[in-house]
Order: C-alpha cells, then structure tokens, then sequence
C-alpha cells in the first residue's frame, strides 16, 4: 500500500459533521462561535441557590445579542414572552467539520446529554459543590466548563494543541459562568501514553498544556470524571480504559458519567448491522449486580450502570436526543487480592 493511502492519511482527508451543527451557516471551514442557550426545564422547583439565581436570568437577557433584521433592513427586537423563561447562554467556538483525528473541533450530541445531566444534578443536588474533577476527551469541554460553576477544580484534557488552543478559547469566553474559586485547567492527558502524564518542567510555548506535580496530586483527589463521545474506535477504547484504571485505582474513590452514541453500520463479517464499537465498550463493564459474588469483587474491575437518559429534563435548547444517545455511571472495584 502507498504511503497516502494509509488508515491515517484517509481519516486526515475524510470530513466529519456533527448533527448538533446541522443548520449552522455552510460553506466555513474555520472556527465558529454558537451560543448554547441553556434553560429551566418547567417542572424545575425554584433553584434554592443564590448562586443559581444569578446564573439563569430572565430570557431577554440571553437572548439580547441575538439581533436580527427583516427583509426591509429594520431591526427585529425579541419580545417579551408572557411565561419567560430563566435562561443563560454559553459561546462554543467550534468547526463544523473535521477531519476524523480533529473531531474534538465540533460539539457531538453526548457532550449535550452530558451537559444536560451535570446541570440537572447541579441544580438539584449539592454532589458537585466544592469537588475536583476531570473531563476526559473534553474538546470543546462544554460539560467540564458548566461543571465549573459547582466545582472547586476542573480539569478539561484532550490531546493535540490545536484541540487544547480551541478549549483555552472557549474557557476565556464563558469564564462569567464559573464559580469564582473554580480553578479550570486545560490540560493534556493523551490515552495512548502511560499514566501519570509527565510533569512539566515549565508552562511556556509546548508546555503549556502539561501538568505540574501538585495538578496531578490534586487529580489524585477528583471524585468526578466526566467524559462524552468518546467510544468509536475500539484501539482508542482500550487505551481510554488504560488510562481511566490509572485514575481511578489510586486517591479517592471516582465516579465517571461517560455519554455515548450508540453508532450502528454494516458489518460484512456479520451481514447485519451492527453496533461493534459499542460492544467493546461493553466488554469491559460488569453490571452492579454481577459483581454481588466475591469471586467477582476479588479481581479489579469496572462496574457499569445504564442511567436512563429520558428522566433527565433537557436544559441545553435546540437539539435532538436521537434514540441512541447512553449515559452510563462507571465504578471501579479495586478488588481485594
Ligand atoms: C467525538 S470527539 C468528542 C468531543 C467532545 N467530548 C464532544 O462530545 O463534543 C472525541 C474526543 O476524544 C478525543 N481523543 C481522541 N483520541 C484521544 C487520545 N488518544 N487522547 C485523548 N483524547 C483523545 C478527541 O480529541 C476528541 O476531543
């Protein structure tokens, strides 16, 4: 085989589209900026939280910067609605398309169903006040920046300094969102290499998205990783496995909330269509009550359970779930040899 017709080279020259971008203008290929508005469900009881309260304002408010014109040129001013809603708006700047190994460029639809339910815990219970946690794969990092209005520490990693470059972007232009002790550090953890990263020496030119000593001691402490879209290619799932059993079998004890799209294609192999990718994702997870024997709990291992995505209210406006959209909470037994 040629050089240029290598697995690489294809997936370089391959575009991608994420459906949360259909409508947007055609025809750029550069960044793009989209407000996300973000709104209480109906049915939400009043958020108790000062905090809250000044996040979600009336709607006008997030829709103020939405100017647009008739076709006689005259302003069209948003009215009033008589049932306003509590809104606020998060700026995503994205592509909208890539390449395969660029798709951290775009916004899928897990990161919106993640998103979805770190608001509605966030708004509904206080588990993420005050902790550490980590996005892993964020690229844009939509979900780990809303984390950060609860948070005490935020970690959004990815790989490649263009996908890095474009979250520090997106981290300046929501910083009103976060609480105001959040720390959020854009930081580079790629799956493919051994855990811990390596600390970097200083935080200039290509160090800059490395981690410092006391970063990856503070790690040690998260008790939430968050991570979205992120099972498609079975060599990246097992790497991302490697990794997540890095983080957490030391420190304290982790819960990961992993949103996935359950993508179906036609497998020759099987004549049918088929969803492998998630199959493998699966291979590595035991049900909770699986692991009820101790034959079971002596062995290391990750204990999946399936959260019902259609019992979390929809917060982030303007896209569709689809059917095949999972958030699955991922422990990891320790084992006890
Ligand atoms: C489909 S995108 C999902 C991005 C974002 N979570 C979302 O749903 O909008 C997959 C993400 O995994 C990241 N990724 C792929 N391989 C990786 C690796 N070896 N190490 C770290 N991140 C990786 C990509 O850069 C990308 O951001």
């Amino acid at each position: 085989m040629k050089g240029g017709d290598s697995k690489k080279d294809k997936e370089e020259q391959q575009q991608v589209m994420s459906e949360v971008h259909l409508g947007c203008p055609p025809g750029i290929s550069g960044p793009h900026i989209s407000r996300f508005i973000i709104s209480l469900p109906a049915g939400i009881p009043e958020v108790e939280s000062s905090r809250f309260h000044e996040l979600f304002k009336e709607e006008e408010a997030c829709t103020d910067q939405d100017i647009s014109f008739d076709e006689d040129g005259d302003l069209v001013l948003p009215r009033r609605r008589r049932n306003s809603r509590r809104c606020f708006t998060m700026k995503i700047q994205h592509n909208i398309t890539s390449s395969i190994p660029s798709v951290g460029l775009q916004v899928w639809r897990a990161e919106l169903v993640l998103s979805d339910f770190v608001l509605h815990k966030m708004c509904t219970t206080t588990d993420f006040d005050g902790i550490v946690s980590l996005e892993l794969g964020a690229g844009t990092g939509l979900a780990g920046m809303l984390l950060a209005h609860a948070a005490k520490t935020v970690f959004l990693t990815d790989h490649g300094d263009k996908i890095l470059e474009n979250c520090v972007k997106n981290v300046q232009l929501n910083s009103g969102v976060f609480n105001c002790q959040a720390a959020v550090h854009v930081r580079e953890l790629d799956w493919v290499q051994p855990w811990p990263p390596k600390v970097g020496l200083d935080l200039v030119s290509q160090e800059r998205y490395s981690w410092s000593l006391s970063e990856l001691e503070e790690v040690q402490k998260a008790s939430l990783l968050v991570a979205a879209d992120v099972i498609y290619s079975d060599d990246l799932t097992d790497a991302l496995f490697g990794i997540l059993e890095g983080l957490m079998s030391q420190g304290s004890e982790k819960v990961l909330y992993l949103a996935l799209e359950k993508r179906y294609n036609f497998s020759l192999e099987d004549l049918d269509v088929v969803a492998n990718g998630y199959s493998h994702f699966r291979s590595y997870l035991r049900e909770d009550d699986e692991c009820e024997g101790l034959e079971h709990r002596s062995l290391p291992c990750f204990m999946g359970r399936r959260i019902n995505v259609a019992e979390i209210p929809q917060y982030v406006g303007e896209y569709d779930r689809g059917k095949d959209a999972e958030l699955w909470q991922i422990r990891y037994n320790k084992g006890q040899l």
